[in-house]
């Protein structure tokens, strides 16, 4: 099978497209034909070595994928599978903790980390929202607790976690405030039902934050920056409010204690990877119910054949890490 690999990581021109073997799903597992697969910043990092994981030799890169049920082995013991040859079938957290990635033709994944696709939806949408979606879900709901009615605040409403940020939060009735870097990608969030979108180029924000919460202050502030800035986030905080912190492995930022915690706040940070099964699943459930709905729709910006995975890479690591801001929505891929 074609499959977009690395055999030592570096720079993108380190990923090989070429021919693997076909993997064979062991007991618990099902072989999947992949239809799509998405590119996260998690997936740059790996390859270019900044999050030291256990790596399968030759390591086939991403986390994401959508597709169909192609294979399932003979059941063993009590293991019966949940799925059945020609199901449609999404999932994330591959190419982590030792597991092998998603872009190739085939993979074999292990039947806790799927999700049934709902009807109507595509491969390239199920991939898009995969594991920006769980990401989302994880933060909003199972650390912050988030509420009908609460303000929410997050940054880069386009990004791709940001997206998700937006979008769930106003699926369960909640004011969202977010930011972007330009007028068209304003006008997206607003399509989504943003409350209260602001530029984070040109925008006095702590100002415009005020404004909006009127003397309430934000809920939960969902940060998807590298680089967070807690003085004015704290300041900006209401009583009890959560705050959300899920990047930025390096950022040792200034951190105000005394307001931190006579406002009541609390701090929850998570990566994704380390979430169980069961409750990615959770969010799993949640997203197949919005996608149907309607209520969530990831952002697709850009579609290239599997064999320009490294192009692929290149043009999320400008953006995520270089702030290009060329890029709007998800990167997916195609066998
Ligand atoms: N802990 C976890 O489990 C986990 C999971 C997923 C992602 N992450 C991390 O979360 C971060 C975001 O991931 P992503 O996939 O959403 O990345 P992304 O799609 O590249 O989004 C980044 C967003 O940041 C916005 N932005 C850039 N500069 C900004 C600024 N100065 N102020 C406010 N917003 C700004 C961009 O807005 P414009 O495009 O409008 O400029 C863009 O929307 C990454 O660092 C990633 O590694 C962590």
């Amino acid at each position: 099978m074609k499959a977009a690999f690395i055999e030592t990581t570096g720079d993108p021109s380190a990923i090989h497209y070429g021919d693997l073997p076909q993997p064979t799903p062991q007991s618990g597992e099902v072989l999947v034909r992949v239809g799509s697969v998405a590119v996260n910043p998690i997936d740059l990092y790996i390859r270019a070595g900044m999050v030291p994981m256990t790596l399968p030799k030759p390591f086939v890169v991403g986390c994401d994928l959508a597709g169909t049920v192609e294979k399932i082995p003979e059941a063993t013991g009590n293991l019966r599978s949940r799925f059945a040859v020609g199901d449609r079938v999404w999932g994330s957290n591959q190419g982590l903790l030792g597991r092998q990635g998603t872009f190739a033709e085939y993979a074999a994944v292990a039947e806790e980390w799927l999700y049934p696709t709902p009807e109507g939806v595509d491969d390239k949408t199920a991939a898009a929202v995969a594991l920006v979606g769980i990401t989302a879900h994880l933060g909003l709901f199972r650390d912050a607790r988030l509420q009908a009615g609460e303000i929410v605040y997050v940054n880069g409403g386009t990004g791709g976690v940001g997206s998700m940020v937006v979008q769930m939060a106003k699926a369960v009735g909640a004011r969202v405030i977010t930011t972007v870097g330009s007028a068209d990608k304003a006008k997206l969030c607003q399509q989504w039902g943003a409350d209260c979108v602001l530029n984070y180029k040109t925008d006095d924000i702590p100002a415009r934050v005020r404004e909006f919460a009127r003397g309430q202050g934000v809920n939960v502030w969902y940060e998807t920056q590298r680089e967070p800035d807690f003085l004015r986030t704290v300041d900006l905080m209401a009583q009890r409010g959560r705050i959300i912190v899920m990047a930025g492995r390096q950022a040792q930022p200034l951190f105000p204690v005394g307001p931190f915690y006579v406002k009541g706040l609390s701090l929850h940070g998570f990566a994704m990877f380390n979430a169980t099964s069961t409750e990615q699943r959770r969010c799993a459930e949640d997203i197949n119910r919005w996608l149907k709905s309607g209520q969530l729709k990831p952002l697709i910006g850009r579609v290239f054949p599997m064999s320009q995975a490294a192009a692929a890479h290149q043009l999320l690591e400008e953006n995520t890490l270089g702030k290009a801001g060329t890029l709007h929505g998800k990167i997916v891929l195609t066998p």
